[in-house]
């Protein structure tokens, strides 16, 4: 395996001093960059684009070519791992992902299958090894999957919603059924997990997408419990050294402390906390990760760098941080200001770091 030619990311999640703050931007290859939308013109439907590991590959990259970035991002979905299970994923424009066949019996539960990696995912690891091939060193590769609970609520309601209806119900009405459902996603979620790290993932972050839509005692129930699972089953190394492990739940500032005690080496914070504040509470035991609101693209580049100083003013000084946007970037960003947020992290940044 090469060397890492830039390994500002993984020093950051460890807390390690670093020359610039590292940046990187959730769902950086996507529709928002014109290049993106002619291949998936070209390929047909995004899932055609997830299954083939060459054009995966290019699209992974495609951000990178344009903006100085400092990781990449395997390009494919959260919704693998359902998919692998049976249920049937598909996309129908302009309604987001939807499942043939969603869980909403207790036979449907038993009959869940656990997954194996190298065989109905082989794909993801085929990319997850292309990926690491093509980019030779150049930034490290962030492997990824939704938290249990995340997943849950699109196999349950079959799709996106708006009210939860049929997952809340089930986990009110029949909790253990809910657990059971939980338990042998996140055991999926650990297989699927260490076997991105074993085709050549450096780090990995746990997307808790719809964790923020529960009470704060289901919280702990029924997200956070299956995330310290996972966080601890994670023994698959690279390269010799244990990989970071970032947990991003949407919607949980108010949690940090419980979130940084399962173990993960850092905590992804959406736009509604302050960052400097967040250090304050759990900063001597996680890095940061995060956190400007994707929606700050749409103004002007000076308001762009604007926001940029004022997060890292408010993180403040040394190290632990990695900048990124809040949650995903929107379809409707303009690439020019992407690279904006960027640039200005590295320029701006420098001064946090002389020490
Ligand atoms: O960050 C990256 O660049 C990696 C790629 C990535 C995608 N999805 C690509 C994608 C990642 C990390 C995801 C995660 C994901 N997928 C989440 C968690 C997101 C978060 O930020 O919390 C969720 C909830 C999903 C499920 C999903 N997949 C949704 C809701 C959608 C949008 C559907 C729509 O039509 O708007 C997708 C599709 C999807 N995933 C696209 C991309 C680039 C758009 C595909 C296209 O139409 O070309």
């Amino acid at each position: 395996m090469s060397e890492l030619k830039n390994d500002r990311f993984l020093r950051a999640l460890a807390r390690q001093p670093v020359d610039v703050t590292p940046v990187w931007m959730m769902r950086q290859a996507g529709r928002y960059l014109p290049e993106y939308r002619a291949i998936r013109e070209k390929a047909g439907s995004f899932l055609d684009l997830c299954t083939n590991p060459e054009l995966a590959c290019e699209v992974t990259l495609q951000p990178l070519e344009r903006f100085p970035l400092d990781a990449a991002i395997l390009f494919s979905d959260i919704l693998t791992i359902p998919d692998a299970m049976g249920l049937g994923l598909y996309f129908e424009t302009g309604e987001g992902p939807k499942f043939e066949r969603p869980i909403r019996s207790e036979a449907d539960v038993n009959q869940l299958p656990v997954p194996d990696p190298e065989d109905s995912l082989r794909y993801v690891m085929d990319a997850v090894r292309v990926i690491r091939r093509e980019l030779n060193g150049r930034v490290p590769l962030i492997g990824f999957s939704g938290s249990p609970w995340t997943l849950a609520t699109y196999m349950v309601e079959g799709g996106s919603t708006k009210d939860y209806a049929r997952v809340k119900g089930m986990m009110y009405d029949r909790p253990d059924l809910m657990h059971r459902l939980l338990e042998k996603t996140a055991d999926s979620v650990i297989s699927y997990l260490n076997a991105q790290v074993a085709a050549g993932a450096q780090a990995l972050q746990i997307f808790d997408t719809w964790g923020g839509v529960l009470t704060p005692r289901d919280y702990q129930e029924f997200s956070l419990r299956y995330m310290k699972r996972i966080v601890e089953g994670l023994t698959q190394e690279s390269e010799g050294r244990k990989v970071p492990v970032i947990l991003f739940t949407k919607g949980g500032g108010q949690w940090l402390e419980d979130i940084a005690a399962t173990g993960c080496d850092a905590v992804g914070l959406d736009w509604t906390t302050d960052i400097g504040e967040a250090r304050r509470r759990v900063g001597d035991q996680v890095a940061l990760q995060g956190n400007m609101d994707p929606s700050v693209l749409y103004a002007s580049p000076e308001r762009i760098r604007k926001e940029v100083e004022v997060i890292l003013e408010s993180f403040g000084p040394g190290e632990g941080h990695v900048f990124n946007l809040g949650h995903g970037i929107h379809q409707h960003a303009e690439p020019d200001h992407a690279a904006v947020f960027v640039e200005a992290v590295h320029e701006l940044s420098a001064k946090y770091h002389q020490g």
